[in-house]
């Protein structure tokens, strides 16, 4: 039976005293009101009319002792009535007598609507869940020892409704509660309490700080209970987890945050993962259950739906590896033997003959193959198995006393097969540390066993970038249980030997193979040492993501233990932490890092920078690596070349003429000198000489936000530097003009180009007024740093005509916008049919080699060359012209332009429709691939903070992207011209994700 908010109002006015608005809540068993006071909101529970007495006063109880206990927990706090009762009565309409109770209210929002949640959030949660299991030590009450459905110490009623499942779930429901039964004793004997028992979605309360939210309080006690205080946490994690895609890697900040609090004990922690399942298992028996009793309940299927989906996931989950994770969450060792195993093997000291004894030695020569090593060089290189063999052959026979091997824990770029992908909790991600020793030694070398052992796997494990041929051999040595695990083995030796069959230490095991029978390596041996298997049978990780590393270094120990003098190992994927103290400490302060936790990049490959751990990010900001990061092509072009000749342009060289006229040939035949430099400021600096040179004049006319460079000259011309901080506004003679910002500008909407150019008209006649000249006009064809603003029909027309009249030169800046990028045309000038009389090309020309290049009329050059030699001790050597040549081949061979065009055109259509979706998406403009996202209210004010929060959002998901313009609340998106319709999808995915989230949603 409902009661109405005014009667609920009324209640609380008669019992209370309390004048106030009641607004209904959802409740499963009390009508609960939220009654809104002058100064304060209240919690009204009105408990149905059969409501056991006893069980309100026992949570009354505790909600008394938690405020008691620990005044820094926030909890709900019991309020007496006008009579100073804690339990009221009122009568219903029906006349039934119910008991009334007010808790104050807990500011705040629900854990349920909350998004993302974080692995802090997820840290947070535990640590409050354990505050309240300590504050709640030495809590008793009768009622906590009821029998209770939903206690998972007394899961085993579910054992009689396992008729209501079959199939795959039967087996979930039977396999979790076999688990169970299992236990029974040891878990009799863990430590009991009164715990909370309910932290569900709808039972936490979250702070209102939307970019760092934090958990405030729990509430609603109704299932505290006497139990096995890990139950508590057990049930924390099964609601904290579920949806998420890696279930594991969600409980894993939960445990450690509770264990922060209340610290838990090794015996708990190994059953944990089982009793997760159990509180599941009682979820889905109760939801299984009443859709018996309401079969068109539809809600009751949906609310199941997510149970049953983590249940699912945690089945597949090694139980041994969540007891590990658990145990390395609470500061444990992962592998409870991992430190018995590492004083055993310390006292070995096997020789590497006793592995290799057709191989006389004993020392390894260590090689990197980490992320940043330069072993493996680029992409092709690296999968050019034969040139690896190559290298492997040629390195031994520099170091032929030694073993060539390494690799443990070493994080590589190597695995590039889909094997070792995975979506997690924070988007894919890819296994890239190595857990055993490579050892590369020659086709058909035989490998023998260490120890006497027993085969447990001894299979083909097909695939590229798999192991081939594989044995996995069980080992007991003085009490300890330990695996050792050979790979890239001959399937026939392998074939050998099958699983049971007993080794003998020195017993032969197998041969080396050679690609693509060893999966399609240059041939090694693959050597690890596991404590335990897990679930694996035919297959065991070679390779952990490095999130988890922690936790794998514990499960497979350093194998080079077991050895003497094996000699040093790489140390690779080095701290970040050095390398920032380091920079803090010799590095100009006014060099800028992005992010607050700076990436450390060491590769590049394609669309995609990785960092020192082999974390792949999708580059969406480099418009430097025009033609993707390290393109092969224009590696060798520079290695190749560096190898023969660099030197000045003072001699004849080929390269530059070859360079020029693949440059030349991009342009309109007005446009047909070329000056080579080494950077985007060096090639404004020398646009600057020029047209003061051809002109006679100094006044420069530029744009509001704009910038052109880092030199004394670039500077005087950047309005987003001079008007910027650490700024002192425009130099004399420069003469800065509005943005044309059609979407926020002075001027809006499509026909402002001539508003905006008329601004340029007035500056030439201020210019001059004074009695001089304008010498230039600076424009890029799509302002950039000014926030991606594309250049409004006829502004650049009307602008050039009236900076021409007065006999000044139009200077187009393609630095950031040229070769291809704009996708309709090959510069961005050629957008809006004007001719500039001086073009800069930067960053893209040279795929990240520091070339740069000035292309101008044959009148401006003659004019410049007024006898005074430019010389430039860089500019156009043979090694940066060849770079340059084959970037321009690339992009012309590769379709680069068009690709452009057409994955530009469907990005910024899908933006479009998402803009309809997301408010805070105020504009989606810019051309090819180079577009922005300007994030604004209503209003149009810009959303700064959401658009850093968004940044570094995309971040976390492994995705890089930046903001720009006045305000900063631009995203640019400008990302090598190699950026494809997947890689598109990809960033749209993380995009439509991150604008979902509660701090992207405009109030
Ligand atoms: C439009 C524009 N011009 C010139 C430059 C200066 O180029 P560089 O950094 O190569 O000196 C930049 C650099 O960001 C730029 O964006």
């Amino acid at each position: 039976m409902k009661i109405s908010n005014d009667r609920g109002a009324a209640i609380a006015f008669q019992l209370y005293g309390i004048e106030g608005k009641a607004v209904s809540l959802p409740g499963e068993v009390d009508l609960n009101f939220r009654i809104e006071g002058a100064s304060e909101s209240y919690l009204l529970k009105i408990s149905p009319p059969e409501a056991d007495t006893a069980i309100l006063e026992f949570q009354q109880a505790i909600l008394q002792h938690v405020a008691h206990s620990d005044p820094d927990i926030i909890s709900p706090v019991p309020l007496p009535d006008l009579q100073g009762s804690f339990i009221s009565e009122t009568r219903d309409d029906a006349g039934n007598i119910r008991q009334v109770r007010l808790l104050t209210w807990i500011k705040g929002r629900l854990w349920a609507g909350v998004n993302p949640v974080s692995d802090k959030l997820l840290h947070s949660l535990g640590q409050e869940a354990g505050r309240l299991t300590l504050a709640l030590q030495g809590f008793e009450h009768p009622q906590a020892n009821r029998s209770y459905e939903w206690d998972v110490a007394q899961a085993k009623w579910t054992r009689e409704y396992e008729h209501l499942f079959s199939g795959e779930k039967l087996e979930i429901l039977s396999y979790f509660n076999d688990q169970f039964d299992r236990f029974q004793e040891a878990y009799a004997a863990l430590r009991k309490s009164v715990v909370h028992s309910d932290v569900n979605d709808y039972n936490i309360v979250v702070n209102d700080d939307l970019p760092d939210p934090k958990v405030r309080a729990v509430i609603d006690y109704g299932d505290a209970i006497h139990t096995q205080i890990i139950n508590d946490l057990a049930t924390t994690i099964a609601y904290a987890v579920m949806g998420k895609p890696d279930p594991l890697g969600a409980a894993h900040p939960v445990v450690e945050g509770y264990h922060s609090s209340f610290p838990l004990l090794e015996e708990e922690l190994e059953l944990l993962y089982v009793l997760v399942a159990m509180k599941l298992v009682i979820s889905v028996c109760k939801s299984a259950i009443n859709r018996q009793k309401e079969p068109d309940n539809a809600y009751l299927l949906i609310s199941e739906a997510p149970a049953w989906e983590l249940l699912l996931k945690w089945r597949k989950v090694s139980r041994d590896l969540a007891h590990y994770s658990f145990r390395h969450a609470c500061g444990f060792s992962a592998h409870p033997s991992e430190q018995a195993f590492k004083d055993w093997a310390g006292n070995q000291s096997l020789s590497l003959t006793s592995l290799f004894p057709s191989i006389a030695k004993e020392t390894i020569h260590p090689l990197d193959l980490s992320v940043s090593g330069t072993f493996t060089g680029d992409r092709e290189v690296a999968n050019d198995l034969e040139l690896f063999q190559f290298q492997i052959e040629r390195l031994q026979s520099e170091v032929p006393d030694r073993i060539i091997a390494g690799g443990y824990l070493e994080p590589r770029a190597l695995y590039t097969s889909e094997a070792y992908d995975r979506v997690g909790n924070k988007g894919k991600e890819s296994r890239t540390v190595h857990l055993g020793i490579d050892f590369w030694i020659p086709v058909g070398t035989p490998v023998h066993a260490l120890f006497d052992g027993k085969v447990v796997c001894a299979v083909n494990d097909k695939g590229d970038k798999e192991y081939g041929g594989l044995i996995i051999l069980k080992h007991r040595e003085d009490g300890l249980n330990f695996y050792t695990l050979y790979g890239h083995q001959s399937i026939e030796s392998v074939g050998q030997l099958k699983s049971g069959d007993q080794i003998k230490k020195g017993q032969q095991l197998s041969i080396i193979a050679n690609y693509p029978e060893n999966g399609n390596w240059a041939p090694h041996l693959h050597f690890e040492v596991m404590l335990s298997l897990l679930n694996y049978a035919n297959d065991f990780p070679g390779v952990a993501y490095p999130g988890e590393l922690s936790i794998w270094e514990s499960i497979c120990p350093d194998p080079n233990l077991l050895f003497r003098h094996v000699g040093p190992e790489v140390q690779a994927g080095e701290d970040p932490a050095e390398t920032i103290a380091y920079r803090k400490a010799h590095l100009g302060k006014s060099l800028s890092l992005s992010y607050e936790e700076p990436l450390k990049i060491v590769r590049g490959d394609g669309a995609y920078l990785i960092d020192h751990m082999g974390r792949r990010f999708l580059d969406t900001v480099n418009n430097v690596a025009h033609v993707g990061h390290e393109h092969p092509r224009v590696v060798r072009a520079g290695q190749q070349q560096m190898a023969v000749l660099n030197t000045n342009t003072r001699y004849l060289h080929d390269n530059i003429n070859e360079f020029a006229r693949e440059l030349l040939s991009t342009f309109p035949e007005e446009l047909s000198v070329v000056h080579m430099v080494n950077s985007g400021s060096e090639a404004n600096e020398l646009a600057l000489r020029m047209a003061q040179a051809s002109t006679g004049q100094k006044d420069m006319i530029a744009m509001e936000v704009g910038y052109h460079g880092n030199t004394t000259g670039c500077v005087s011309i950047s309005s987003y530097k001079f008007d910027g901080k650490g700024g002192s506004g425009a130099p004399e003679h420069t003469h800065i003009v509005p943005l044309p910002d059609r979407f926020r500008g002075i001027h809006r909407g499509e026909e402002s180009g001539p508003l905006y150019a008329a601004y340029v008209k007035q500056k030439v006649e201020h210019i001059l007024a004074l009695g001089r000249k304008p010498a230039a006009f600076f424009c890029e064809s799509i302002i950039s740093c000014g926030g991606q603003i594309e250049l409004p029909d006829k502004f650049l027309e009307m602008a050039y005509a009236s900076v021409r009249k007065a006999g000044g030169l139009c200077i187009s800046d393609e630095v950031q916008v040229g070769c291809g990028r704009m996708g309709e045309q090959f510069w961005g000038f050629q957008l809006h049919g004007v001719i500039p009389d001086i073009v800069i090309i930067g960053k893209p020309i040279g795929n990240g080699h520091p070339l740069a290049a000035v292309v101008c009329t044959r009148k401006v050059a003659d004019a410049f060359a007024n006898g005074m030699e430019y010389f430039n001790t860089f500019g156009g050597n043979p090694v940066s012209s060849a770079i340059g040549t084959a970037v321009l081949q690339v992009i012309r061979e590769e379709g680069l332009q068009k690709n452009a065009l057409e994955t530009g055109n469907y990005l910024k259509a899908e933006l479009k429709k998402m803009q309809k979706e997301f408010p805070v998406i105020g504009e989606v403009r810019g051309q090819g691939l180079f577009l922005g996202i300007e994030l604004t209210d209503q209003e149009l004010n810009p959303q700064t903070e959401k658009a850093t929060y968004l940044a570094r959002r995309m971040k976390d998901l492994g995705i890089l992207m930046s903001t720009d313009g006045r305000d900063g609340n631009v995203m640019k998106i400008k990302p090598p011209m190699v950026f494809s319709k997947m890689h598109a999808d990809l960033l749209l995915e993380a995009l439509h994700r991150v604008f979902h989230e509660d701090y992207m949603q405009l109030l």
